[in-house]
């Protein structure tokens, strides 16, 4: 090397360690962690929603006709880490809702072809669960306002939840040649049901067949089985 270039070279290497770089690769770096990140649930952003229509039905596990003119949304969609039987013959079902100034009605019409009551968990035998989060805050635990309200196929009712008292749930269950239904009716304090009014909720089929344990569980929405300690990902029902 020419004497005369020596101190530019120099000079090179020192200005090289001592002015930053413009840091290129730290934006590389925030794009692959924004890739990373668990996607956002498309369902959060537009939670499907139940119509509650007007009217107090007879608890009766009968299909009485104030039932006929109101819509049901289907519970079929398969927690796929719980499904341990034939797709074809998971339990499924039709719900329909109702409401009055005090209460909150639905009607389960569900498809079982073996009836199963053989665990000793509730949520393990074949049974209905409905989940509410009456105030609307989608949080990802359970308030004062939140339940989960059960119903097996014989009638008994369990649930849980800081918003679940035992007395505000009553049931009526008729088996059927298909599998069998349930009324249920729920009270809701505080005089909050009225046109308009919207609430959290979300439907579950627990499907026992008579294995170890539950074969399978389906759901209206949210197709992981959370919706007992959070309810962020429920749909909802309004009041019309
Ligand atoms: C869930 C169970 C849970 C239970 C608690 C059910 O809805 O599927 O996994 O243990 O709720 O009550």
């Amino acid at each position: 090397m020419h004497r005369s270039v020596l101190p530019l070279v120099c000079l090179g290497f020192v200005l090289f360690f001592l002015i930053p770089v413009p840091r290129v690769s730290a934006q590389v770096t925030k794009a692959t962690d924004v890739a990373e990140q668990p996607q956002r649930n498309t369902q959060e952003s537009s939670p499907p929603i139940v119509i509650a229509k007007k009217g107090t039905p007879t608890l009766d596990g009968k299909l009485d006709k104030i039932w006929a003119s109101v819509e049901a949304v289907r519970v079929e969609r398969p927690v796929e880490e719980l499904l341990q039987s034939k797709r074809e013959l998971v339990a499924t079902a039709d719900v329909k809702l109702l409401w009055d100034e005090t209460h909150l009605y639905a009607l389960w019409i569900v498809k079982d072809s073996k009836l199963s009551l053989d665990h000793i968990d509730d949520w393990q035998q074949d049974s209905v669960e409905l989940f509410l989060d009456r105030n609307l805050k989608r949080t990802v635990f359970y308030q004062y306002d939140d339940a989960q309200y059960r119903v097996n196929y014989q009638g008994k009712l369990s649930g849980q939840g800081e918003g679940y008292q035992v007395d505000d749930l009553q049931a009526a269950t008729a088996k059927t040649d298909a599998g069998y239904v349930v009324e249920m009716s729920i009270l809701i304090p505080d005089g909050v049901m009225e046109p308009s009014h919207e609430m959290g909720i979300e439907f579950q089929v627990n499907d026992h067949r008579g294995k170890q344990g539950r074969e399978a569980v389906v759901k209206w929405n949210h197709v992981e089985d959370d919706s007992w300690e959070d309810t962020s990902n429920f749909g909802i029902v309004q009041i019309k």
